[in-house]
């Protein structure tokens, strides 16, 4: 029998194609696309390469579209006429698969174990953004044609910061025109409880090297009369926070807008186990600035993180030296109304204030990107919560999340449109860390999520 509605038209599609698509999400996932290592670029093309295949076989115009650095691949569906137009965003690199050893199985080598497909990338955002591509091509297979029309960005430098996506959106901006953004890349908010995200946390990203004499020395040779990068390093980092969890580089939090007491109560009525979260991460007790909540604390305060710190002997045994240099790597997540360039700038000044003689100080600006807000009252996000609610089987709860994805602040301030952030994951799929994966039972909910937000924006 014919299905009368189309919409049921695609699901029986989705449901028919179900097992394809897992297995071409790890055809994806095995490309090792690691943005940050130049050795992987060829994959980060190859990546992009599948992606582009993968459009284009949807009925979509596909375009490779180079930049300064690697490629974005755009794409468009734009048959609906006087329809609403939505801008499909993702990111086809992962972050480093490392630390290797602490992987079951190798992270480009995807594998299913308890219902969940483990890789670099499953989450975050391979698997994510697949969902929207499979979404649109189930919609164009079984009826012909889609709800709304429908473009496609998906780069490969999100997780090195986005560098060179402002100029892709600055010179295609006419084509780039549209109602709405949609992101699936962040998370749920708990185990079957789906979100809508209304709030990311901005970034910058710096590192610091502190240059002392120009080899390492015996330390009992030299030790004591000269300045140790190491040491002065860590001396210099010790100032950084104090013991309430307050950032001490001048004019920090000068700019921040506060949470308002609506929002700190509606977070304060999400459910929130203290204990569980400690266990989930090995840890005995949760930390940070003072006078706010554990989640306040990671969805709506700043905080300054060193990433990285090396210099001097790291092998096995002792080895008596004063190390050449030392070096920190270091991010800062930001909260609506922080300046990333400001803040960069007043970082880079505080350290320079604490150089010590003998030490050459070299800061490296990585990058940076300003803390979003969503309209949490526009009619595209009741369209978003009413396909969440079908896809999902539960209504969605409104929340912020503490990671960065620079590309909404920019879709605001160029294309001057909102983004729909839509996680299918969890925050417990180890994202950026061993073992990543993604729930498939996630993965298939948010594909019928997709599915039916083309419908819902649609009317
Ligand atoms: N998918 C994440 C962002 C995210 C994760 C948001 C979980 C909310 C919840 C994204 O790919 C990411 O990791 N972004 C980087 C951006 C940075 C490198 C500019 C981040 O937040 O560290
Ligand atoms: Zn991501």
């Amino acid at each position: 029998m014919p299905n009368a509605l189309p919409i049921q038209a695609v699901l029986q599609h989705l449901d028919d194609t179900s097992e394809t698509r897992v297995t071409e999400l790890q055809e994806f996932l095995r490309i090792p696309s690691v943005s940050a290592v130049s050795s992987h670029h060829n994959d980060c093309r190859t990546a992009a390469q599948w992606v582009h295949d993968q459009l284009t076989a949807c009925g979509f115009a596909t375009e490779t579209v180079e930049t300064d650095g690697l490629p974005v691949i755009y794409a468009e569906w734009l048959k609906a006429e006087g329809a609403p137009t939505a801008l499909v965003y993702g990111h086809y690199d992962v972050q480093p698969p490392d630390p290797l050893d602490e992987w079951t199985t190798p992270p480009f080598e995807p594998t299913i174990r308890d219902g969940c497909l483990y890789a670099r990338g499953a989450t975050d955002d391979k698997g994510q953004l697949f969902t929207h591509i499979k979404s649109v091509a189930a919609w164009l297979k079984a009826t012909g044609e889609l709800p709304i029309n429908v473009k496609f960005v998906i780069e490969g430098e999100e997780e090195v910061g986005s560098n060179n996506l402002e100029t892709f959106l600055e010179t295609q901006k006419d084509r780039l025109a549209c109602d709405i953004a949609v992101i699936s890349d962040t998370a749920q908010y708990g185990d079957g409880i789906p979100a809508i995200t209304y709030g990311l946390r901005g970034i910058l990203a710096v590192e610091v090297t502190l240059h002392g004499p120009k080899q390492d020395l015996h330390s009992g040779v030299f030790g004591g009369a000269v300045t140790n990068p190491v040491n002065a390093l860590a001396k210099m980092l010790g100032t950084l926070i104090d013991d309430n969890g307050r950032i001490q580089v001048p004019g920090f939090y000068d700019d921040v807008i506060p949470l308002t007491n609506e929002e700190r109560e509606a977070f304060a009525a999400l459910p929130f186990n203290e204990q569980k979260f400690c266990q989930s991460l090995g840890i005995d007790a949760v930390a940070g600035e003072a006078g706010y909540t554990t989640l306040e604390r990671r969805w709506a305060r700043p905080t300054c993180d060193i990433n990285g710190l090396y210099g001097g002997y790291q092998g096995e045994g002792p080895k008596t030296i004063v190390p050449a240099k030392a070096t920190a790597k270091i991010t800062c997540r930001l909260v609506p109304g922080q300046d990333p360039h400001k803040l960069t700038q007043a970082l880079e000044q505080f350290l320079r204030d604490q150089c010590p003689p003998g030490i050459r100080l070299k800061f490296t600006d990585f990058h940076g990107a300003p803390a979003v807000l969503c309209d949490t009252s526009s009619p595209y996000m009741a369209a978003a919560r009413l396909a969440l609610e079908t896809g999902f089987g539960q209504a969605p709860v409104m929340i912020r999340e503490g990671g960065s994805i620079p590309v909404v602040g920019s879709f605001k301030q160029i294309l001057g449109v909102d983004t729909l952030l839509l996680g299918w994951g969890r925050n417990t799929d180890n994202l950026h860390g061993p073992n990543e994966h993604f729930h498939l039972e996630d993965f298939h909910h948010g594909t019928l999520a997709s599915a039916q937000l083309w419908a819902a924006l649609g009317s």
